[in-house]
């Protein structure tokens, strides 16, 4: 079987959903979003979870968070970087001991049981595997000037999301090449494009779910309730 840990990335600043407090920490049904994400792995077949957030979260994110809750799961609350490929970085240092790892967005509270154990079971099959979902919308690649240049092919374009699974080795082994490597760093926004980029390893796609969302702008916090009723029932 071997032993398995998710990274938990919370160290990001939500410049986009606009607001004081990092979203990570913004309630969703009267619990911090990073309460679900936790929640679901602690409920998983995951052994160890290691949180990264901002420098000065890691206090509140241990007594408000992991204690107040008991998630018994958490192995580290370690401090995140600049960018968030520097956070998975710290992530994946304070692992131990583990074969794979999945690596998620402390902003996908409306992750489930059942895309994790996907996700495991992918990376013990293939190596290397995304979450993601076949794009429904026509999706346009823009000249300069917002006028439109190429349609891709609809049919082979998927979204993204996360959890992302890896054998551990694999994946830290990219990740060390590209943080003693600045030329490569431009544009790093998941963490397939580093396997891909760093090693010879193909990273396999398998589907996740649309509710998957990442919360990033306000209208997504309305959305992620009701997703999280639907998963966690009414309360
Ligand atoms: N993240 C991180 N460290 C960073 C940047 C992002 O751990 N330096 C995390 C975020 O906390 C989030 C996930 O990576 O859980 C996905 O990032 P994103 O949705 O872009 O969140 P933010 O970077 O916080 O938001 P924004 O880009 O709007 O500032
Ligand atoms: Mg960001």
């Amino acid at each position: 079987m071997g032993r398995s840990a998710a990274v938990i990335l919370a160290a990001g600043k939500g410049t986009r959903m606009g607001s004081q407090v990092h979203k990570q920490y913004l309630e969703l049904l009267g619990k911090p979003m990073l309460y679900y994400a936790i929640k679901a792995f602690e409920t998983s077949t995951i052994d160890d979870i290691i949180l990264v957030t901002g420098p000065g979260e890691t206090d509140y994110c241990q007594k408000e968070i992991v204690e107040r809750f008991g998630f018994s799961k958490v192995k580290a609350v370690t401090k995140g970087g600049k960018e968030r490929y520097h956070s998975v970085y710290e992530g994946l240092k304070a692992v131990s001991d583990c074969d794979y790892v999945l690596i998620h967005d402390g902003a996908r509270p409306c992750i489930t049981g059942e895309i994790i154990e996907d996700a495991i079971k992918g990376a013990m099959k293939h190596k290397a595997c995304v979450v993601g979902m076949p794009v429904k919308d026509t999706i346009k690649i823009s000249d300069e000037n917002e006028y439109a240049h190429i349609t891709p092919d609809r049919t082979r374009l998927w979204q993204i999301q996360t959890p992302q699974a890896f054998e551990y080795e694999l994946v830290f082994n990219a990740y060390k090449k590209l943080l003693s490597s600045e030329s490569f760093q431009e544009g790093i926004t998941d963490d397939a494009m580093v396997v891909e980029t760093m090693t010879r390893e193909k990273v396999k796609l398998i589907r996740g779910d649309y509710t998957n969302i990442k919360v990033t702008t306000p209208e997504d916090m309305e959305i992620a309730e009701v997703l999280l009723n639907r998963i966690y029932g009414k309360k």
